[in-house]
């Protein structure tokens, strides 16, 4: 029986290239989701597997009922679900406030839970299955300016390893993967690649869709991206004061990138739509 894969943010960066890796396994069928429609109707076309599609705004209240709708219409079963869309909005607590905080965690935290409820009881009917959610380097180590973004992906980290020990005699795997500087829309990075001295932090997505492949296909418990980056949760845990210390200062400084959600933050009317790039 063919394998059911759900990838959400799979309209540009991690989620495009996750899908686009999943479609070079064997039987599957894919199921796209992001609010942009007219790339996912692209991606959809351009692959090779059978692939469906729902254009929706996962922090939207309806959101997850209609998603499990399609599937369980579309496909009738779900095999691995990737919670993968995410944004930050740079902001230092003092400037963006609790405003900054609630939408973060509405749509990197709030809006997985929600999904994963409507779609687990489909997941356990099509074990073995398996969830992998997409965190970051910063569910481990906090820079300044993304205090928000730390806490929606601390909080992912968390409720993944309380899932993964409840899902495992249901059959459900919970994977956790934790990317560094991936280059993306969302994430361009540009501060780090524009200098020979911090190029090589940089990876590209498709690095990140092989971890999630390895913990949605393989079974694989946790993947840094790339592998090194590990160090860094290492180091934060041995030798809080001095990573502590070092983010503080310059360290903190040359990591700050700024983001495609704070572009369009600036670039939307007035500033009340944070994220609005379609
Ligand atoms: N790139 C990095 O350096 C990096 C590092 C660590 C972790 N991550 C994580 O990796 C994940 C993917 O990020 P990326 O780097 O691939 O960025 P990206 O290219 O901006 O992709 C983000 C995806 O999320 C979707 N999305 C955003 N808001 C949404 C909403 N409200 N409803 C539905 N979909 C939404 C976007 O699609 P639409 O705009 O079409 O909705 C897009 O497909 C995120 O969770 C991010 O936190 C990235």
């Amino acid at each position: 029986m063919a394998s059911v894969a759900l990838i959400t943010g799979a309209s540009s960066g991690i989620g495009e290239a996750t899908a686009r890796a999943l479609a070079r396994e064997r039987d599957m069928a894919l199921v796209l989701v992001a609010r942009r429609e007219e790339r996912l109707s692209a991606l959809a076309g351009a692959l090779a597997v059978p692939c469906t599609y729902v254009a929706a705004d996962l922090t939207d209240a309806d959101a997850p009922a209609r998603i499990a709708e399609h599937v369980a219409r579309e496909h009738g079963r779900l095999t691995l679900l990737v919670n993968n869309a995410g944004a930050s909005w740079r902001a230092r607590f003092a400037d963006g406030g609790y405003a900054n905080v609630r939408r973060t965690m509405e749509l990197n935290f709030d809006a997985v839970v929600r999904l994963t409820e409507a779609l687990l009881p489909l997941l356990r009917e099509s074990a073995p299955s398996a969830i992998v959610n997409v965190a970051s380097t910063a569910a481990r180590v906090a820079r300044p300016g993304t205090g928000a973004y730390s806490a929606s992906k601390f909080a992912l980290a968390g409720w993944s390893d309380a899932l993964y020990a409840e899902e495992a005699s249901h059959g459900v795997h919970v994977g956790l993967v934790l990317p560094g500087f991936i280059r993306t829309e969302g994430f361009p990075a540009h501060e780090l690649t524009a200098r020979a001295a911090t190029r090589w932090m940089v990876a590209e997505p498709h690095t990140a869709a092989q971890a999630i492949l390895d913990a949605g296909l393989r079974g694989s418990a946790e993947r840094y991206v790339p592998r090194h980056y590990a160090l860094a949760a290492l180091a934060r845990i041995l030798m809080p004061g001095i990573v502590r210390r070092a983010l503080r200062g310059g360290a903190g400084d040359v990591l700050m990138t700024s983001t495609g959600a704070d572009a369009a933050y600036a670039a939307s009317p007035n500033g009340s739509e944070p994220d609005d790039r379609a």
